[in-house]
């Protein structure tokens, strides 16, 4: 059977990933995560237990990365790395552990790899390309030039760059892929539309840093999950892969659609403090994936997925709400 390494599986997007090659494979996998503040075990609830494993460390610690890369032996054997410290805000108050887990977490996947000839796939931002103007009638693209903004995206761009010099230098077996904004169910609710939604699910108000034009490229973490299930059957070893579902939005407006979801005064949003270097657009271009590997995303209506998710935080208070108080008052703290 085939055997993954899933680093960071117990995150956001890890676990869909898991959850999706559960249903849609028969492979094993082993989920490296070092249950941070992001982390959860109930993501991973009621998978099989003779199929998931999960090993709680540091993608960092050398022996251990070491002894789990060496359990993959089969031909379609792989690490897809996910593990991460992945937000922005947080990157500005502490930039430590990003370029601690970001960078040297991946080198020492990096190694480990090469040493075993195991083929991975590292999961990246299509933030470490920077922002575009808002009428910019360019997107990213595979052969944009790389102009990250914040500590987060200047340490996702570094470890990309530590990649494509494994598979050049080394011969690394690598494919890369850079994915725009995710939403869905289990997103930490210290980001943007978690943070709205438990907000007003607990009578409070939306906060929009700035102005609100920010436009984001939405897309649902099922489908990123199948975009680099894609990659990783049918992706062409060295090569890099955007991963975007044109779900071009600003921020304004993802709030009025979930003000609207629950019914809610389309003016019950404040203005807070913009964030510092705030990107102001991203944008993907998908067509590579779409043409040489035939993904489609499924999420073609963005308000139809955002008012799932919705009622997934509607149903799932007991896994937000213990948490919420904390998240707020860090937010009061810097205005936000
Ligand atoms: P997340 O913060 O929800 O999850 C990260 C996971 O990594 C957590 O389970 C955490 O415990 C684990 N982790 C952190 N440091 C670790 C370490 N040193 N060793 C082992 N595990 C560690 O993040 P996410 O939103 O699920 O993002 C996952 C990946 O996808 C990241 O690489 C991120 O850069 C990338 N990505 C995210 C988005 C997005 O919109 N969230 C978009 C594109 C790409
Ligand atoms: P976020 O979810 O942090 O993702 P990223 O910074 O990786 O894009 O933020 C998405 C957008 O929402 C970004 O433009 C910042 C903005 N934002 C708010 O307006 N209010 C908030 O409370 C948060 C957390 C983010």
């Amino acid at each position: 059977m085939q055997q993954l390494l899933v680093t960071g599986g117990a995150g956001f997007i890890g676990s869909n990933f898991v959850h999706y090659v559960m249903a849609n494979a028969d492979a094993r996998v082993i989920v490296l995560d070092k249950l941070t503040y992001a982390g959860s075990r109930e993501s991973l609830a009621g998978l099989p237990a003779d199929r998931v494993e999960l090993v709680v460390g540091d993608v960092a610690n050398a022996a251990l990365v070491d002894d789990l890369v060496g359990r993959l032996s089969g031909p379609a054997d792989a690490v897809v790395h996910y593990a991460a410290e992945s937000h922005n805000d947080n990157s500005l108050n502490d930039p430590s552990p990003f370029v601690q887990t970001n960078i040297i977490g991946t080198f020492t996947l990096l190694e480990a790899v090469r040493r075993h000839d195991v083929r991975l796939h590292h999961i990246s931002t299509d933030e470490v390309y920077g922002d575009l103007e808002l009428d910019d009638p360019q997107r990213f693209t595979e052969a944009t030039a790389y102009r990250p903004s914040s500590p987060y995206s200047a340490s996702k761009a570094g470890a990309d760059h530590l990649v494509r010099a494994w598979v050049r230098s080394f011969g690394v077996r690598a494919t890369l892929s850079n994915c725009s904004n995710n939403y869905g169910p289990w997103q930490h609710i210290e980001k943007f539309i978690p943070r709205q939604i438990t907000n007003l699910l607990q009578g409070g108000r939306a906060k929009l840093y700035g102005t609100g034009d920010n436009v984001r490229d939405w897309i649902h973490a099922d489908d990123h999950s199948s975009a680099v299930w894609t990659i990783l059957s049918r992706g062409e070893i060295g090569e890099t892969y955007l991963i975007g579902a044109d779900g071009e939005k600003s921020n304004r407006e993802v709030v009025s659609l979930i003000l609207e979801s629950l019914d809610l005064d389309v003016d019950d949003f404040d203005h807070v403090n913009d964030r510092a270097g705030h990107d102001l657009r991203y944008a993907i271009d998908s067509s590579k994936l779409r043409d040489e590997l035939g993904w489609t995303p499924e999420y073609a209506d963005f308000s139809e997925g955002l008012r799932r998710t919705v009622d997934w935080y509607r149903e799932h208070q007991d896994w937000w709400a213990p948490t919420k108080t904390d998240v707020e008052n860090r937010y009061a703290a810097g205005g936000q």
